[in-house]
């Protein structure tokens, strides 16, 4: 089908992978920079190179606080740019990770760039600094730009960061996990950034067999004649109006050695969501809907770091990929759908199509009795109108996992904020004709999407994260960039680096 739509013959669905920075750890800035930027605590000394007293950048109205900088032009060489890191003591990692992302866009005129870390940072913690400035960086010089040949945007070419002699090799190696990270990240940008009819089900399924075996993985993708095999009725159903094929995504990352666990992941692959029959109206908020594949995004991106940062764990991944569309053959409300396993359900709304695609994979997931199954999907409204676009919302049956989430995204700057899994509103889900409808009451939407996921997972330790409000930003914030913002990517990289088993 892909032939009718309007996808360029050369086009490339990941093209961050292919622009990465040069990055290099040094003693001193190589003497060609564009720009360098110092980091200035409110506290601590100013380095010698800027040349300027704590108080006159303060009478120019920059105090070293996290995100602020101050641009100093030189009589020649490259351009100094003294960037705020905060109070020493009160140094965290998001601060710093911000410091960096508002340096780097206050260099976004240049391609070649220095940070110096200087002694300002907590340097015993060497490798984290590294990651967290490395990963600012990255994620914030990051744009979506293959399809505006005019842009002027000015790529990153060159990274020095340069640290004392003693730190240089901590420091390289926390660049080399932030490189991994970032790149992750910018991956599952990318893929939520693409417009839909340039990045259908299928071809993120060939996207995904062409870059997996480069990261260690196992792909294997399910066409509609292997879907109705499996009996894979809700991402059938969701299919059913539209044109394009749908594709089942399963990743595999096997570790050397014995696993010390086994971990699911179920990621949310709408790639447009039109609601179906249950059409959504025509405003603003429906440009996004390109991006109902970002928990699918989110998943191939986190999946491609793991071999390279030493993951221990098997981790094995079902990406549920479809559009949902209105057509003739689209299915209607009071349709009857039956999943995988065969629980039936009726459709009371065709919009709420991303729990029904997710019920398929989920029911797969507990046929491998794995320790824990993580889903994340861009799933409701709700999640969005609750917790804004900065807080995603997790919700779990086991809370130790839930707390694991949780410590992940405050590590990494991804947050989220537990709703409870309220199973008084379990009733709202009840069918006449069916086990269950798609569709509870007018009120606590994320919460009664989350009870209808919990009926697909067989009591095995589960956490979904609902990142629809998360999943894109309007502007430049932090570590995010304007569109889609990659959110859980690093998430759930930490969370699978650390995971602990239920005892
Ligand atoms: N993809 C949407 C949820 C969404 C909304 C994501 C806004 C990002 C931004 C989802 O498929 C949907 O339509 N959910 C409905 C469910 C309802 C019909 C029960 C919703 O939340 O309104
Ligand atoms: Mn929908
Ligand atoms: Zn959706």
């Amino acid at each position: 089908m892909i032939d009718s739509r309007l996808i360029p013959e050369d086009f490339t669905p990941v093209p961050s992978l292919g622009h990465g920075a040069a990055i290099a750890v040094t003693t001193a800035p190589a003497a060609d920079l564009d720009a360098i930027g110092f980091a200035v605590g409110t506290t601590g000394d100013v380095p010698a190179e800027l040349g300027v007293s704590f108080e006159s950048l303060e009478r120019a109205g920059f105090t070293g606080a996290p995100g602020q900088t101050l641009t100093l032009p030189q009589a020649d060489g490259p351009v100094y740019i003294a960037f705020g890191v905060g109070d020493e003591d009160a140094q965290t990692a998001p601060a710093l990770r911000d410091a960096a992302a508002a340096f780097v866009r206050a260099a976004s005129a240049y391609a070649r760039v220095g940070i110096s870390i200087g002694e300002t940072f907590a340097l015993a913690q060497a490798t984290t600094v590294g990651q967290l400035i490395t990963e600012g960086a990255l994620l914030a010089r990051y744009r979506f730009t293959e399809l505006q040949p005019s842009t002027k945007n000015v790529p990153l070419s060159e990274l020095d960061i340069v640290a004392p002699a003693n730190y240089q090799e901590a420091v390289a190696e926390g660049v080399r996990i932030g490189e991994i990270t970032s790149r992750a990240t910018n991956l599952a940008r990318d893929l939520a950034n693409n417009p839909p009819g340039h990045l259908t089900a299928t071809r993120l399924g060939e996207t995904s067999e062409h870059i997996g075996p480069d990261f260690g993985l196992t792909v294997e993708t399910f066409d509609k004649k292997q879907l109705i095999e499996l009996g894979c009725g809700g991402l059938l159903g969701v299919n059913a109006g539209s044109a394009e094929e749908p594709r089942m995504i399963k990743l595999s990352y096997v570790p050397d050695g014995t696993p010390t666990s086994h971990i699911a992941l179920v990621g949310k692959g709408i790639m447009y969501d039109a609601g179906g029959i249950s059409l959504k109206p025509s405003d603003a908020m429906h440009l996004l809907m390109k991006m109902d594949m970002a928990g699918a995004a989110a998943i191939l991106g986190a999946m491609t770091a793991l071999r390279d940062l030493g993951c221990t764990a098997q981790v094995t991944a079902w990406l549920m990929c479809t559009d949902n569309m209105p057509s003739g053959t689209a299915m209607g409300l009071g349709d009857v759908l039956t999943i995988r396993g065969g629980t039936t359900v009726e459709i009371r709304n065709t919009d709420a199509e991303g729990r029904l695609v997710m019920a398929d994979a989920l029911v797969l997931a507990t046929e491998e009795s794995p320790d824990a199954i993580i889903d994340v999907a861009t799933l409701t409204g709700s999640a969005l109108q609750t917790l804004g676009t900065r807080v995603a919302a997790v919700f779990g049956n086991d809370q130790a996992l839930v707390d694991q989430a949780k410590a992940a995204a405050d590590a990494t700057d991804e947050p989220v904020w537990q709703l409870p899994l309220e199973h008084r509103y379990r009733l709202q889900l009840a069918s006449p004709v069916a086990d269950i409808s798609n569709m509870g009451g007018p009120f606590n939407v994320a919460i009664t999407a989350a009870l209808f996921l919990n009926e697909f997972v067989a009591g095995i330790p589960w956490a979904h994260l609902d990142i629809a409000g998360t999943m894109q930003t309007d502007r430049d914030d932090s570590w995010r960039s304007a569109g889609a913002t990659g959110f859980s990517t690093r998430l759930l990289i930490e969370l699978i680096l650390n995971f602990r088993k239920a005892a």
